[in-house]
């Protein structure tokens, strides 16, 4: 049962409190999203604090920030913050210091076969040397089992670092096909030792990485995890090896469950592909109303689709989930959780950013990737003004975003290839 009263109507504005003892003021969540604002060395810089003041303002229960990758040489995008020891304490903690609110956390993420091949110049590594469906991407090295352990330690040592700059908590990074995910599902592990082979050997190592957070930080610290539902891959991840994952992280105490889904070969997360469940407001509430009762007392979120107040309110007090995320709709709208909670805004504002030149972009991939990295680099862009001082700017036109796009990563921008 989740924690608050059982029998009233549980409303937006609830307080949630989590099994560690952090209280979460309301059900609102400022999901990650992946801020590319990192600075000289990976630190981080004046920008993320302009930003998270910014969101601070915004009067979500919590804010979790944008991946942080744990190893300088695998990472998600060019400007991801890295922790790998104490070296940028004073930069964290001016940036956890910008932020006033609620509890924030922070995203830790390595991205395995995901890496980005713009980023960083090692080869990616993986459970198994199988290659992702994403073009442009490099047929990564299976990692051996020494050094498996050590990206588990690299995950205690960051989230050390980032209680001791004073965030409240860290989220690891469970899903949209990182390496999280990448040994959850039998399409990317084929190990045949003790970290594959079969349902619990996969999940073994989220296992791992949950233990040796808890290990390095203190008990009232949280830890959650943004977790796949599925993978929505023939042969890949499925929902119910998914709740098998709920059912063993609750037991090892992880403090609240995000639900997300699919991968950036198939980006459902995103809402730019077809599947029945992109089809509505909320793409994940059917699954986690499935996890609901197995989590007990550990509150479980949805992230994919929210929009409308009326669609938030009735998923929670139905509850088909405890807390809602917002991904996009918080950069267009920084101040959504005191728009919708207190100014009674209906709903909140989400631009189709696709591209405008169809037949010509056809020409450079399937459309629906190439949205799904213009729509990323879109937001990308509103957060960079907000780093900058500046208000978000919905009106701000496609054509501008994909030139920024290329102006970033080059023409490879045009090869699906990034996420989050
Ligand atoms: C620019 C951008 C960056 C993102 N970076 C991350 C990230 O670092 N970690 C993560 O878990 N999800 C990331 N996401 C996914 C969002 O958290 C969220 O799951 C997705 O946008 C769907 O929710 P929405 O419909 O409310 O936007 C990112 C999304 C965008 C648009």
């Amino acid at each position: 049962m989740p924690v608050q009263d059982v029998n009233a109507t549980r409303r937006l504005a609830d307080a949630v409190t989590l099994p560690c003892g952090q209280l979460l003021p309301n059900r609102l969540v400022k999901s990650a999203m992946s801020e590319a604002l990192g600075g000289r060395d990976h630190g981080p810089s004046e920008q993320l604090e302009r930003l998270y003041r910014r969101w601070g303002a915004g009067g979500y229960g919590l804010v979790v920030t944008g991946n942080v990758m744990i190893d300088r040489r695998q990472l998600g995008e060019p400007g991801n913050v890295v922790i790998e020891d104490d070296r940028h304490l004073d930069g964290l903690r001016r940036w956890a210091g910008a932020y006033r609110g609620s509890p924030l956390w922070m995203q830790l993420n390595h991205p395995g076969r995901q890496a980005n091949p713009l980023a960083g110049r090692s080869r990616p590594v993986a459970p198994s040397a199988i290659a992702s469906g994403i073009p442009g991407m490099a047929r990564p090295r299976a990692l051996a089992e020494s050094e498996i352990l050590a990206i588990v330690d690299r995950f205690g040592t960051a989230a050390a670092v980032a209680e001791a700059a004073g965030f409240d908590g860290v989220q690891i990074h469970g899903a949209h096909g990182y390496l999280v995910t990448q040994f959850l599902s039998p399409r990317s592990n084929q190990r045949t030792d003790d970290w594959g082979g079969d349902p619990e050997r996969r999940r073994r190592f989220v296992l791992e990485v949950l233990r040796a957070i808890r290990r390095r930080v203190s008990p009232g610290f949280a830890v959650g995890i943004k977790l796949n539902s599925a993978d929505f891959q023939r042969g890949g991840f499925t929902e119910e090896e998914s709740r098998e994952v709920v059912r063993a992280l609750v037991a090892e105490g992880i403090d609240l469950i995000e639900i997300s889904g699919g991968s950036y070969e198939k980006p459902v997360m995103m809402g730019t592909v077809r599947e029945s469940t992109a089809a509505r407001e909320a793409y994940f509430l059917d699954y986690a109303r499935t996890v609901m009762d197995l989590a007990g007392d550990v509150p479980i979120a949805v992230t994919g689709g929210f929009r409308t107040r009326q669609t938030m309110t009735a998923a929670v007090a139905a509850r088909d989930c405890d807390l809602v995320g917002l991904g996009r709709p918080t950069v267009v709208n920084p101040d959504a959780a005191v728009e919708l909670l207190d100014r009674g805004r209906e709903r909140l504002e989400a631009p189709p950013i696709q591209f405008g030149a169809r037949s010509i972009m056809r020409r450079f991939g399937e459309l629906s990737a190439l949205d799904g990295a213009l729509n990323l680099n879109w937001h990308t862009d509103q957060m960079h003004r907000m780093g900058r001082g500046l208000e978000p700017d919905p009106a701000r036109g496609w054509r501008r975003a994909a030139l920024v796009m290329v102006a970033r990563n080059g023409f490879g921008a045009l090869r699906p290839r990034r996420g989050q």
